[in-house]
């Protein structure tokens, strides 16, 4: 599995260390009223189990997964939902969590969603975004990493559902999805 990632991006001390602030973060901007973590399948699980845990709150965590539509690589923004909320978010604070985000436009279609739920907030922490990400207008509360325009694996995240157990995020060496 090492010998298909280029190099090691974050470890895991300094992802640790990053979520550690955040979350404490958190529990001040939150410390009236805890929300409820939603966090997005597959790649969101090793993130929401660190930074869950760097929150002194009672929140609740309640998980969605969806697939996005597109050509390729390329997410769409065309989104279905496989598996919904079993919570009512009503009148709720909401905290999206998520591994990264690239073009912003899965984000930008489940914040719509959500907010059509009437939740009293929405808000997002994403461990990485993409450079692309960062020029689209969605207001991402908590960032982790900017990170540069390259295929990132580990802590979550998958080429064809495999490494998401590798425990840093690295980079994919190309020779492993070009031939
Ligand atoms: P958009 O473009 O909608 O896509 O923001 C976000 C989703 O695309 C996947 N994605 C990646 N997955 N390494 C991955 O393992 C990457 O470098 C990468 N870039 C985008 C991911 O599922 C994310 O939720
Ligand atoms: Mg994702």
């Amino acid at each position: 599995m090492q010998d298909d990632v280029e190099r090691v991006l974050l470890d895991e001390t300094a992802i640790r260390g990053r979520l550690a602030e955040i979350g404490r973060q958190i529990t001040e901007d939150y410390a009236d009223e805890p929300p409820i973590l939603v966090g997005v399948l597959k790649g969101a699980v090793m993130v929401m189990s660190d930074l869950a845990r760097s929150i002194d709150l009672p929140v609740e965590m309640d998980w969605m997964a969806v697939s996005s539509y597109g050509a390729g690589t390329r997410s769409s923004g065309v989104v279905r939902i496989l598996k919904d909320l079993g919570t009512d978010i009503a009148d709720r604070h909401v905290l999206i969590v998520e591994d990264i985000i690239d073009s912003g436009l899965t984000l930008s279609w489940l914040l719509a969603n959500l907010r059509s739920r009437g939740p009293r907030s929405v808000e997002v922490a994403a461990l990485l975004r993409k450079p692309e990400a960062a020029r689209i207008e969605i207001d991402v509360k908590y960032i982790g990493f900017d990170i540069p325009n390259e295929f990132v694996i580990g802590y979550g995240l998958d080429y064809a559902e495999t490494y998401r157990n590798l425990p840093y995020v690295g980079v994919l060496k190309r020779s492993v999805y070009e031939d």
